[in-house]
């Protein structure tokens, strides 16, 4: 019997704006990755699936008001076209990326990183996407998905930083020892401050603790500028970090 293969995680982005990708992720761990086939990228120009002459996906929104609607008819048969060649098996995860989706966050990029084959995903623009055909497609699984509280002017940038986050968790992208930024976000803390040379730097020195070459005592300092600036900064953050460990004990 031959070795099975196992094809690289993947992501396909539906788009307006195809030559948006792979764009920043080519400067970035993600870049390097892809030359290495440690995963793939493919972008669909939503606008071939147009079905008038003028090619025209969008119109004025019922109503009334600014800006332009993505057609239903133009994104569902994007989505059917990209749909139907999913295998039944390596299935990957359907995103919307809109402002009024999931908060974005580590564990979701875990997820869709080690518990998928990979993702496809939809980038609005304009005004928005017909809510028909969004609703339609949820009921089909497919999820909605937020960078953050603000408007961006399409999901072309919110799916490249959702890109960035979840490759560089793919195995082999980065190193054991280059992934504590990852490990200490997924304890629910933020990272402790790093330092490099000089030992003094406009009077200002690098921590004795740092220099003392005692591991133990390094981790205890680092553990505790992670705890304290969480604290400070992220109240949030804080208060599930002492709920997950109060339930670890
Ligand atoms: N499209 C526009 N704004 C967005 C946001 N904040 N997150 C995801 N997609 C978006």
């Amino acid at each position: 019997m031959s070795a099975s293969f196992t094809p690289p995680w993947s992501a396909k982005v539906l788009t307006l704006f195809p030559e948006m990708f792979p764009g920043p992720l080519k400067y970035s761990l993600a870049g390097k990755a892809l030359e290495e086939g440690l995963w793939t990228l493919e972008t669909v120009q939503m606008r071939d699936f147009a079905p008038d002459k003028h090619q025209s996906v969008d119109d004025t929104c019922f109503g009334g008001g600014a800006g332009m609607v993505l057609r239903p008819n133009v994104v569902d048969a994007a989505l059917e076209h990209t749909m139907a060649q999913e295998n039944k098996d390596s299935k990957r995860a359907l995103i919307f990326l809109t402002p009024c989706g999931k908060p974005f966050n580590q564990a979701m990029a875990r997820h869709y990183a080690l518990n998928t084959k990979g993702v496809v995903l939809l980038c609005g623009r304009y005004e928005g996407v017909d809510q028909r055909v969004i609703e339609q497609w949820k009921e089909q699984g497919m999820e909605e998905v937020s960078m953050g509280d603000y408007i961006l002017s399409g999901g072309e940038m919110a799916a490249l930083t959702l890109l960035d986050a979840c490759i560089r968790l793919l195995p082999g992208v980065i190193g054991k020892e280059e992934s504590s930024a990852n490990e200490s976000f997924e304890l629910g803390l933020l990272e402790y401050p790093q330092y490099t040379r000089p030992q003094v730097w406009k009077n200002r020195p690098v921590p004795e603790e740092l220099l003392s070459g005692d591991h133990k005592r390094i981790e205890d300092w680092r553990q505790n500028q992670s705890m304290n600036i969480t604290q400070i900064r992220r109240p949030d953050l804080w208060v599930r970090y002492l709920e997950r460990m109060g339930r670890k004990q």
